[in-house]
């Protein structure tokens, strides 16, 4: 048997814990071979490959990215993208196909699965936003890198006695900003879930200025106010999925504050300090048996599937499952961080 494997979308810490759990147990237990597919669904569409022996897959355990690289394409916006697919895996001899990647890269494989390729998924997503798995690997490296720099810039808050909004990743949910703020204890968490009031914003600010404490707000990229509706664009670029490019709500709040408080406030955008470097134990243990599980989903010929994480246990799910719609925030989660703003 030989497998193919693909890392699309986003990169994020963990990637590489998979490949080399996959390539591991399926050389090792299976006697498979393998095909690295290179930068997400490019790899097939164009043939593109790279050697994956175990070899290969020597210490990249702790390493950040991904070997294989990454692309947002999407062969399913090509009119011929498909027959190209389905015709280098014949051409390279791969039987099953297993693509890891977000809400993106796992819808395609959830359409190819349908058109008949025999694919696995392994959800992937610094953002969390996947449905079916409790945890997408990723995001436990993306929250302890947002708290930790949340903690430090407490300190050169109350130096200045400014308030600091900073913006975290998270286009559609509100996890990362969820979980860092509330870890970092934030006085505002704004997320997408939840359109703002930049009057009760101010409110909570002014609170804490009051008192003599300089306010730290974490928002989200895809956070949008109450009266606009509209997301904030720091361009007009969109991907091969038609999605925009975010950035920019954390200034816009922070020149807001300036102007109704009177006060500073600085605006600091973590961007993809989020998705670099190594993982934390919690992401190389889930990553790593993601990929055992998902190589023993080849070997059973258990296609069209995903991997998850249903409480401590890796468990099987049809892709349709993690794709089909997006895991986000509920009010009741929310409202357990509102207890502490202002
Ligand atoms: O999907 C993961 C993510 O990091 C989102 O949080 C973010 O909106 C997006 O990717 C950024 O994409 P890019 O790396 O293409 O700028």
């Amino acid at each position: 048997m030989r497998v193919g494997v693909l890392t699309g979308g986003g990169d994020c810490p963990g990637l590489n814990a998979v490949i080399r759990a996959v390539v591991r147990k399926g050389i090792g237990v299976h006697g498979f071979e393998f095909v690295g597919y290179r930068e997400g669904w490019r790899g097939p569409l164009e043939g593109v490959t790279t050697p994956l022996t175990i070899d290969d897959v020597r210490g990249i355990l702790p390493r950040g990215g991904t070997i294989l690289r990454s692309s947002r394409t999407n062969p399913f916006a090509l009119e011929d993208g498909v027959e190209r697919i389905k015709a280098n895996l014949a051409g390279d001899g791969v039987d099953a196909l297993i693509a890891i990647g977000g809400e993106d890269t796992l819808g395609v494989a959830t359409k190819l699965a349908d058109l008949g390729v025999n694919v696995v998924g392994v959800p992937k997503t610094i953002d969390n936003d996947l449905s079916g798995t409790d945890f997408t690997f990723g995001f436990d490296t993306a929250v302890n890198i947002a708290m930790e720099a949340i903690d430090r810039l407490h300190t050169t808050a109350e130096s200045h006695h400014r308030a600091v909004v900073v913006e975290v990743m998270g286009r559609h949910a509100g996890w990362i900003a969820l979980h860092a703020g509330m870890a970092a204890g934030a006085n505002v968490i704004l997320i997408p879930e939840q359109p703002f009031d930049i009057d009760e914003v101010v409110k909570h600010v002014q609170s804490r200025f009051e008192i003599d404490y300089s306010p730290i707000l974490v928002v989200s990229e895809g956070a949008v106010p109450r009266e606009g509706g509209e997301m904030t664009l720091q361009s007009g670029e969109r991907d091969s999925f038609g999605h925009v490019r975010l950035g920019g709500i954390g200034e816009r709040i922070a020149a807001e504050i300036e102007e109704r408080t009177g006060k500073e406030a600085r605006a600091v955008v973590l961007g993809h300090v989020q998705r670099g470097g190594t993982p934390t134990a919690r992401d190389r243990w889930m990553a790593t048996r993601f990929g055992l599980s998902a190589i023993d989903a080849v070997a059973e010929s258990d296609y069209g599937t995903m991997v998850a994480l249903r409480g401590k246990d890796i468990v099987r799910v049809p892709l349709i499952e993690g794709t089909g719609e997006l895991k986000v925030v509920s009010p009741e989660e929310y409202a357990e961080a509102e207890v502490f703003f202002g």
